[in-house]
Formats: C-alpha cells, structure tokens, sequence
C-alpha cells in the first residue's frame, strides 16, 4: 500500500466518506490482484461488498448505493476496455501550457481532499482537442498512469456500430460505473456523436446519445472520476456539449526541439551515429509524434535485430521520410 492510498484511506475516514473509503480499498484489492496476490485482493473485496451490503440494509430508503460488484461484469465487456497503464506523464513531450495544466489535474486529484474542504473540487471533465497522433490517447493513461487509476476506455465509434439502436443505453452503463469507481474513463473518437449527426438513419440514435452525454455532464461526480473526451474535430461537436467541459486542452503537432525530444526519449539507450539533428530537422517538420515514434521504432527494432546501439542518422532520415 503506498503512502497516496493510505493518505486517502484516512481522509475519507476523515470525512465520513464511505464511498470513497471503499472505492480506494477496491483501488487496493485491483493493485494485490494485478501483482498476485489473489487471495488478498479477494478477501479484500468481499469485505468492501460486506460494507456495502450493510450500509444498503441500513439505509433501505436510499438503497440505491451502487455496488459495482453486483453488476455483472459481462455487462461492461465488450463496451469498456478497462487497463492499469504504466506510463506517467513524463514519458510524454508536451508543450508547457498542455503539461502545466495536466499537472494542475493531477495535484488537483491528489489534494482533493483538500480541496473539498474548502468547498471545492477537483477539475475532472476534459475536452482533448487535436490532429491524430498527437497524444491525446496517451494522455489518458499517462494521467491513469500518474495517478494509479484504472482507466476505462470507450470507442464511441465502435460502440455506434456495434449496438445501433442501443448506443445511448450502453453509454449509461459506463456512466453508472464513474459514479461508483475512481477512475480514469475516455470517450475516446468522440466526434463520433458530431459526424453522424448529418446522417438520416442516425437522427434519433444520435439525439439519444447527445441526450444522454448531456445528462451525465450534469451529474455530481461523486467519486471525483476523470472523464476525458478525445477528438480531432471539434468544430463539429454539439456546442452545448463543448461547453460542459470544465476544460479545453489543444494539442498541436511538435516545435522543433518537441520534435527533437520525442525521437530521442524514443531511441532510449540507442544513440545516433553523428549527431547532426540539423539535418534531420527538415524531415520532421509537420510530423506527429505518432509519426516520429513510429520512424524512431522501426530503426530501434532494427538496430536491436543488427545487435548495435547506434543508429545512422540517413537511416533515420529516410525512415521519417517514409512516413
Ligand atoms: N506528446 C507525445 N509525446 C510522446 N509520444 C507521443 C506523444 N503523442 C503521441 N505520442 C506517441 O504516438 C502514439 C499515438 O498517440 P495517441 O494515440 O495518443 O494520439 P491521438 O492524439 O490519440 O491520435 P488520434 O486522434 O489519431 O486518436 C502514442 O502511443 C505515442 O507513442
Ligand atoms: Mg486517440
């Protein structure tokens, strides 16, 4: 148990937070089960649903207490994709104004508690704005990862074409689940609602969706759960939708020494033959990061087969050039 979890543990204590008392020893039982230790994590468990059980007996008139273990997990599969990402935010080049407000979210997460004392709380619904590749994916577990959150990702787009006509429902399904667990959730492609709202079949399907989406913006969060959403378009997303976020990060293609930084946190313990970054320069120019660390890769995984550890700077110039 780290010092973050035991801190939480006693401030939610403090503060007669039971829910959030039990969903930090969840956080726990996640953590013993991820590294092994199964029979803790189980035993665990079953006393964080003992509590619950009682506290719903004890308050049967609001009995509606969520209970994340009694729903069925089969109800969220294929619908979430729930991960524990490794990856924090210093693996990721970022521009000062994306960082420093991605600092303030996590500092926000962690002084909650705090914060909730003086009557205020943390920053948590985020609009992620930006052309593809430029890391507003990994954001998400960078910030899941920071935290040691799980995080939940949904793909609106695969969700509209796998339950057509029920898209709205499995959504509140997700959005049940963030006011019962702490966590990181992504609405990941989600100008999804926004494209498909120029399509005749779609009206109704998207109105619900909107509709839905809408709703959950305006429901306490009780758990203080990030919720981010990701999109490349947001000149057609729904305004009113846009304008619940508490936030908007844009994300733009790399300056030069970003550019620069991104291949060279990629190459690791590889190095470049000569160091003429100069010259590589113009081959980066317009790329995304995506598309620097895809050229960085493919000469790393050559470089590990050719058993080297340096990498020839034309190598790299044309594997940038490729892309
Ligand atoms: N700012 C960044 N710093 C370091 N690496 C990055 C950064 N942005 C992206 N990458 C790399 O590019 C890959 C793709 O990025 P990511 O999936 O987060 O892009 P995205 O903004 O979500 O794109 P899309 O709009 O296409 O979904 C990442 O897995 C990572 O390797
Ligand atoms: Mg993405």
């Amino acid at each position: 148990m780290t010092t973050r979890q035991i801190l939480a543990l006693l401030n939610s204590h403090i503060e007669g937070d039971d829910e959030q008392f039990l969903s930090v020893a969840l956080q726990i039982a996640a953590q013993q089960a991820r590294s092994g230790q199964t029979d803790d994590a189980d035993k665990l468990k079953r006393l964080v649903q003992k509590a619950r059980d009682q506290k719903r007996m004890d308050h049967p008139a609001g009995g509606q207490t969520p209970i994340p273990m009694a729903r069925p997990r089969s109800e969220l599969q294929g619908l979430v994709e729930s991960t524990f990402p490794k990856i924090t935010l210093n693996n990721m080049v970022l521009g000062d104004d994306v960082r420093s407000r991605l600092d303030r979210i996590v500092r926000q997460q962690e002084e909650r508690a705090m914060l909730r004392q003086y009557g205020q709380k943390p920053t948590t619904h985020m609009l992620l704005v930006g052309p593809p590749g430029t890391g507003k994916t990994m954001t998400a577990s960078a910030l899941a990862g920071e935290l040691r959150l799980p995080l939940f990702t949904v793909r609106l787009e695969s969700l509209f074409s796998r339950f057509f006509g029920e898209t709205a429902g499995k959504l509140r399904v997700l959005f049940d689940q963030v006011a019962q667990m702490w966590g990181v959730y992504l609405l990941d492609v989600f100008d999804a609602i926004g494209a498909r709202r120029g399509d005749p079949n779609d009206i109704g399907e998207i109105r619900r969706v909107l509709n839905s989406v809408l709703a959950f913006m305006e429901e306490p969060n009780s758990t203080d759960s990030i919720v981010l959403a990701a999109t490349n378009h947001v000149e057609i997303l729904d305004e009113a939708l846009a304008r619940r976020f508490d936030e908007v990060v844009e994300y733009q293609l790399p300056s030069q020494d970003a550019a620069r930084a991104i291949v060279k946190k990629r190459l690791g313990k590889f190095k470049l033959r000569s160091r003429s970054w100069s010259s590589l320069d113009p081959a980066m120019a317009d790329l995304s990061p995506g598309e620097l660390v895809r050229a960085t890769d493919s000469l790393v995984k050559d470089a590990i087969i050719d058993g080297v550890t340096k990498v020839s700077t034309d190598a790299l110039h044309a594997a940038l050039q490729d892309r």
